[in-house]
């Protein structure tokens, strides 16, 4: 059957950035027939060549412009024209396209507007699932704006037609931690507060907000990274063994991870880089949050005492995202051995930029000391891969081609956080100003006792 995919906001960032090179690899990997188009829909009255002419200047990633051009088709829409609908609905079955995905990369105020546009004109009919839709991120600025989105969704369409993406579910190693958590029996009866002694989950980012001021002024490091690709990193660590690796199956673990998982809203750290204030699209007052730290725990009886720290910002030391799981020491391994530094072992799930696993764990030194050290196995996921593997967008693009909606974040998900994240967006935060990753890592030294590089 004939698919298309129809981007509503097809000049964006996230067009030009992640889904056209996301198409470009599926057509190169035989993912997509030559009959399959990409319908790319904007308000400027231009033609397709100028189109491209223009994404050439934006997408950075080396694409073949020409066979990729024979894919899409470019679309004069306006999202508030009723008639522009219609026309795209003849347009779409005249061409014989009925396995339709429409892809919402567009600010999330305008979801309700659009939903309400291709339903009322037939393109998508209510639990028809050759119709999928699919939202981005942030879906809502907290848990009332996000309901009230919901229902207007749920008014138009099934929850089986509605694929929510965060895209950190299509990151390779993210999907492995599952694999890496059930298919080693090793860790099926340590995976708990007996053993583990705490768990940190990092995305740091280098770059400040560069030509996305106007988007992340409004939302902030707690909406636009803990609300959605922390929490869920919490999810897949914090989960029992789902009944089934089906995916309503996974999510119904990860939602009792997240029903019971709280911020501790007295450890947390609002800062703001230096030089935020002069970014090109924001409020000079501006009370963003470009760094956060917090502490949670699970409120389970496999949990009870683990905390689990979060530390996400921008302009930091390094681009790193990783989970670093901190075991306990045994009880007697000084009186085992007098030398041993204490919390050597740990399991490093690395994400991004390298993807892999890392297990630290104590070793002899070498030779004729007995000195104790830490020793290293280091699996590097894509090293001994040979060919390349995919980019989350590509595999998240191909999976609601084929309507799998296991990376995709079910609605009890998004309310669960949602929830979380409300208890401490509306508290009154003292933001701090950092030069650097050390200036705040010595705030959160000083004001809360915790050690960033002792975790
Ligand atoms: N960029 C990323 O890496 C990224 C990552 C994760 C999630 N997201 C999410 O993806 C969505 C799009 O992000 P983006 O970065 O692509 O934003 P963007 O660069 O600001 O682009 C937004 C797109 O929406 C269109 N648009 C905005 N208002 C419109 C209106 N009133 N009528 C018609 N079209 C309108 C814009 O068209 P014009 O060109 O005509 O203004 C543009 O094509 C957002 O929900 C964002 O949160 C983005």
């Amino acid at each position: 059957m004939k698919k298309a995919i129809i981007i509503f906001g097809s000049t964006g960032n996230l067009t030009y950035k992640k889904l056209l090179p996301a198409v470009d690899t599926l057509i190169h990997e035989k993912r997509l027939n030559p009959e399959d188009r990409i319908f790319l829909l904007a308000r400027h009255d231009i033609d397709l060549s100028s189109y491209i002419e223009d994404a050439k200047t934006q997408v950075k990633r080396h694409l073949d412009w020409e066979t990729l051009e024979s894919y899409l088709e470019f679309v004069y829409f306006n999202l508030n024209q009723p008639q522009d609908y219609i026309d795209l609905e003849k347009r779409l079955s005249n061409k014989g396209y009925i396995d339709n995905t429409f892809y919402l990369a567009l600010p999330p105020k305008l979801f309700p507007v659009v939903a309400k546009g291709i339903s009322e004109s037939g393109l998508v009919q209510k639990g028809d699932d050759s119709k999928r839709i699919v939202f981005e991120k942030p879906f809502g600025e907290d848990l009332d704006s996000a309901r009230s989105i919901n229902r207007e969704l749920w008014k138009y369409f099934e929850e089986s037609q509605i694929y929510r993406i965060d895209h950190y579910l299509g990151k390779e190693m993210i999907q492995n931690i599952l694999v890496v958590r059930f298919a080693n029996k090793i860790f099926g009866q340590t995976w708990n507060h007996n053993t583990i002694r705490n768990i940190v989950i990092i995305a740091k980012e280098t770059e400040g907000v560069m030509n996305r001021g106007n988007y992340y002024d409004k939302i902030g490091a707690l909406r636009d990274m803990l609300q959605s690709h922390l929490l869920q990193m919490a999810a897949l660590i914090g989960m029992t063994k789902p009944r089934t690796f089906q995916s309503e199956d996974i999510k119904d673990a990860k939602i009792k991870v997240l029903n019971d998982l709280k911020l501790d809203a007295s450890s947390i750290v609002f800062g703001q880089y230096d030089g935020y204030l002069n970014e090109a699209k924001i409020d000079e007052n501006s009370k963003t949050e470009t760094f956060i730290f917090a502490t949670a725990h699970i409120y389970n009886d496999k949990w009870k005492g683990t905390p689990i720290y979060f530390i996400t910002g921008k302009k930091l030391d390094e681009k790193r995202s990783e989970i670093i799981i901190n075991f306990k020491d045994d009880n007697n391994l000084t009186q085992i051995f007098s030398n041993a530094t204490p919390n050597n072992s740990k399991l490093i799930i690395k994400v991004a930029p390298e993807d892999g696993v890392k297990f630290q764990l104590n070793v002899k030194q070498p030779g004729l000391s007995d000195e104790i050290i830490p020793g290293h196995l280091d699996y590097c996921h894509t090293c001994d891969w040979i060919g390349n593997t995919s980019e989350a967008y590509e595999k998240l693009l191909l999976d609601v081609l084929n309507h799998n909606k296991t990376l995709f974040t079910r609605w009890d998900e998004i309310e669960a956080m949602w929830e979380i994240i409300d208890e401490v967006q509306k508290m009154d935060k003292p933001l701090y100003k950092y030069k650097d990753y050390s200036d705040i890592k010595d705030i959160i030294k000083t004001e809360k006792g915790v050690d960033i590089d002792a975790l």
